[in-house]
């Protein structure tokens, strides 16, 4: 078959992609090699910059984020035992909403299957190529075991970390830039009230917490560790030691215990693959560039990516044809690199490098007084956290 754009991957960048092409007439197909459950049981991050939020309204995705999602209008920081509101609204007048990014993927995939879109989920053997024609490939066995081709004009790499349409990019021709961390984090899930009404970042020399919410009974939660850790070496009693240490303070906070759920230990790096587009190869979201989760600005990041990029594809399909592709990358990658910094700077900020001196804890400390207690500093957070106005210079 033949599609103006095949899209690999169908997480939320490739779902959101061809959810806007669909919207202005161009059909898409895109395949994903896991399954719909498989992508709907696997736990992401769950914080949606305002902007993006309200794009899933306007676009006609879903408003269920306005009625299942919580908006947040702050963050606390909490370093030295002690919590700091930073108040979005005072200072940048925007909010984020806690709505996880499990449920942005099945608003989209019910969104395609409403709208008709093509997705293949589960698919196997998958092979892309011929990206510098005018007639790249996409070839695949969809989940009934009948094998696929499909010739495009476009072909996106919306396949995440472990992308394969990166590697369509001759060595030669491309850049990687990476940076890794001596650290992970232990993610879990917990059946417990909330400990407190908005996300708790903690920095403590016990290394450092986040405590996240999902519904009025069920929370998330993180803790930093070693990248090697082991899951089957943490009790629920081991945890909630670990968490009531990072977080104890003088003004008496503790973290609301329960059961725990589900353990994963989390590893991550910086990443970005420059150029993010070659020949007829456009890559977008995590394919192109990962971010430490420390503020939570990957999904964001991807939907920022897949906005610029249906703009672009769609002055290409049209009368502009490939030229009109030149101007992805220039959209796309200032906000790449910012979103690297924010997610670096949070992350170096709040996490205690192993054999970190009491010299470097203490700067942290100054680093994070800085940003809560003066007026620039939380504006500076409040609007990284929230999403840059996109018509910022
Ligand atoms: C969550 C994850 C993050 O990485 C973050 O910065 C904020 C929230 C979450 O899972 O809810």
């Amino acid at each position: 078959t033949t599609a103006p754009v095949a899209i690999v991957g169908a997480g939320p960048a490739g779902l959101m992609l061809a959810h806007r092409l669909g919207r202005v007439g161009i059909e898409c197909v895109n395949i994903d090699i896991r399954t719909r459950e498989e992508i709907e049981t696997t736990h992401r991050a769950g914080i949606i910059e305002a902007v993006a939020a309200q794009d899933l309204v306007d676009t006609g995705v879903s408003d269920r984020i306005l009625r299942d999602g919580h908006e947040h209008p702050g963050v606390d920081l909490r370093f030295g035992g002690q919590s700091h509101r930073i108040d979005f609204q005072e200072h940048v007048g925007a909010s984020v909403w806690l709505y996880p990014q499990t449920d942005v993927f099945i608003d989209l995939a019910d969104a395609r299957a409403r709208d008709g879109g093509t997705v293949h989920f589960g698919v196997t053997d998958t092979e892309v190529g011929d990206v510098i024609t005018e007639q790249p490939y996409m070839r695949f066995t969809a989940a009934d075991g009948a094998r696929h081709e499909v010739r495009a004009q476009f072909l996106v790499g919306a396949d995440g970390s472990r992308s394969v349409c990166r590697d369509l990019v001759p060595e030669g021709e491309r850049t990687q830039y990476f940076r890794e961390y001596p650290f992970a984090w232990f993610g879990f899930m917990t059946q417990a009230p909330q400990s407190a009404p908005e996300l708790v970042y903690t920095h403590s020399p016990h290394g450092f917490a986040l405590l996240s919410q999902r519904t009025d009974t069920v929370q998330r939660m993180y803790f930093q560790c070693d990248p090697e850790e082991s899951v089957d070496a943490w009790s629920d009693e081991r945890i909630w030691e670990k968490m009531q240490q990072i977080v104890a303070g003088p003004d008496g906070f503790t973290c609301q215990e329960g059961p725990v759920l589900e353990k994963t230990v989390l590893r991550f790096r910086s990443f970005v693959q420059q150029p993010m587009r070659y020949g007829t190869l456009l890559l977008a979201g995590d394919a192109a560039h990962t971010v430490p989760p420390t503020g939570a600005r990957g999904l964001n990041l991807a939907l920022h990516d897949v906005k610029v990029l249906a703009g672009v594809l769609q002055r290409a399909v049209g009368s502009e044809g490939e030229s009109a592709l030149a101007d992805y990358e220039p959209g796309a990658l200032e906000r790449v690199w910012r979103a690297q910094n924010f997610s670096y700077w949070m992350t170096q900020m709040l996490h205690a490098a192993p054999g970190a001196s009491d010299f470097d804890l203490r700067r942290q400390m100054g680093e994070l007084d800085n940003v809560v207690a003066t007026r620039a500093g939380r504006t500076y957070l409040a609007e990284q956290y929230t999403g840059w106005p996109s018509d910022e210079r």
